[in-house]
């Protein structure tokens, strides 16, 4: 395992030789020590992707996409090994690990073809002598703050749409999950990427090594996963050296089901959607809002299944959910179930935490609360954690204005059989992303990101590649 940082293709010790452990959150037991990468860690990995930039730029895209698809092919070869660090880092379940491995490849995949079809324009010019153009360029250095939700795939996400533009890369990952970054740094190396082009600088102090990239002048883009409390912050930061930021912020994701929708599959969906990652995903289901005629029958038949999911070690065999990243992120969640109840709603399943043999005290129970309304904290803020919030509305509009009803958009669902309404719903939701009897719609060739609070940019798609790429108009007079 490489728990050391990763700068112009070595791993190496932090320049202070100091180190920090990262621990499993289901037991607390320590995984590794880690290099502890502060301010003259961050400025050597700038210097050494700085240095990289001009002859990683000038390959052609298709020798740029080698790399990144043979990276991609290693981290499938290695696709259990990964899943393990996985699962270890942020506690979820082996199998949902596996399916993040598979995941993350395919964003380099996908960039490492993306690369080839970054075309520029010819515009017809008023003056016969002229032409116009438009290029594309990569923009320089790229920083990427990653999140500890999907150590692997929010890495690669970035990783890949930079790389495959001509950028060089510094990563910033999280520092409860900084082993599955070192990890494809590791794969990197073998996959045969030029010593320079993808860096890695683990940390404690997340706040002093961003503050680098904002700092230095050939980082020109930055980008990060994460709270939209966070999100502001870097955007203000970003303001001093006008720094080319991208943003994936916080959800408050609705899931809406009318009383047409097939509920076997509603219930279904329900349960991938909410309790993927414990809960800890941006695009987790956050509210659910059922039409009063299928109301009753949606909540027997969820409660029943969420009764049923097993709660445990994320490495134990047939864990479906397991513990919360930490104790802030349990303690929030029992908050807001707290205060529901407080006002009024009833757990129709869970609501307590569970002790796990040989665990740490991390785990709540699957929860879901109904006679939840908009005053309550469940039905306004993102939980990050297993509690589905069940609310009643009548007609379309009102699902639609509730739904809306938030300063976030990134994610939105809908369960229905209705052509017409489907198309309704679809245009008025005020969100990035809208699944329609689909649970899990986040895919590399889809563009993934929100609107209003929940970020800038997006990633993934043929227009996750863009964000990395200046404009350069070219007016060429070829005649007098
Ligand atoms: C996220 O939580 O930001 C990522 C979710 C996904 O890619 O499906």
């Amino acid at each position: 395992m490489q728990s050391r940082l990763f700068a112009h293709g070595t791993f190496r010790d932090a320049g202070n030789s100091r180190k920090f452990e990262v621990r499993n959150p289901a037991n607390g037991s320590v995984i590794a020590p880690v290099a502890d990468g502060g301010p003259d860690d961050a400025h050597a990995a700038v210097d050494a992707a700085a240095a990289a930039f001009p002859s990683w730029r000038a390959l052609t895209a298709l020798e740029r996409a080698r790399p990144l698809r043979r990276l991609a092919e290693l981290m499938l070869r290695d696709a259990e090994r990964l899943a393990d660090l996985c699962s270890q880092e942020c506690g979820k379940p082996l199998a949902e690990a596996r399916t993040e491995v598979a995941y993350a490849a395919s964003f380099l995949e996908w960039f490492a073809e993306e690369g080839r079809r970054v075309y520029g324009e010819t515009i017809p010019a008023s003056d016969p002598a002229k032409r116009l153009m438009v290029l594309k360029r990569p923009c320089g250095v790229a920083a990427a703050i990653t999140p500890w939700n999907f150590p692997l795939a929010m890495v690669t996400r970035k990783m890949g749409p930079a790389l495959a533009a001509g950028c060089t890369q510094v990563v910033k990952p999280a520092e409860q999950t900084p082993l599955s970054a070192l990890a494809i740094a590791e794969l990197s190396v073998e996959a045969g990427l030029p010593a320079g082009v993808l860096n890695v600088v683990p940390g404690s102090g997340a706040a002093a090594i961003a503050g680098v990239f904002f700092e230095r002048p050939e980082v020109r883009h930055v980008s990060f996963t994460g709270s939209t409390e966070v999100g502001k912050l870097l955007i203000r930061q970003s303001a001093d050296r006008v720094v080319r930021v991208s943003l994936e912020l916080g959800g408050h994701a609705p899931f809406i089901v009318f009383d047409d929708a097939d509920l076997d599959a509603a219930v279904a969906g329900a349960i991938a959607s909410k309790f993927r990652n414990a809960g800890q995903t941006c695009v987790c289901a956050n509210r659910f809002l059922v039409q009063r005629g299928i109301h009753d029958a949606f909540v027997e038949r969820f409660a029943a299944v969420v009764a049923a999911l097993k709660v445990g070690d994320g490495r134990a065999p047939g864990t479906q959910v397991g513990p919360l990243i930490d104790d802030a992120g349990l303690a929030k969640a029992e908050a807001h179930v707290a205060d529901a109840i407080a006002q009024g709603a009833r757990a129709a399943t869970g609501g307590r935490r569970v002790r796990v043999d040989g665990c740490a005290d991390r785990f709540l129970e699957p929860t879901v609360l109904v006679g939840v309304t908009p005053a309550m904290r469940c039905f306004r803020e993102e939980t990050f954690g297993p509690v589905a919030p069940v609310c009643a509305f009548d007609r379309e509009e009102d699902a639609v204005r509730m739904a809306n009803d938030t300063p976030y958009g990134l994610a939105a669902y809908v369960w229905t059989r209705d052509g017409a309404r489907i198309m309704h719903v679809s245009e008025a939701l005020d969100y990035g992303i809208v699944g329609v009897n689909d649970a899990l719609p986040a895919v590399a060739q889809a563009p993934f990101g929100g609107v209003k609070q929940s970020g800038l940019g997006r990633e993934g798609g043929r227009q996750g590649i863009e964000e990395y790429l200046d404009l350069r108009y070219v007016s060429w007079r070829i005649g007098k």
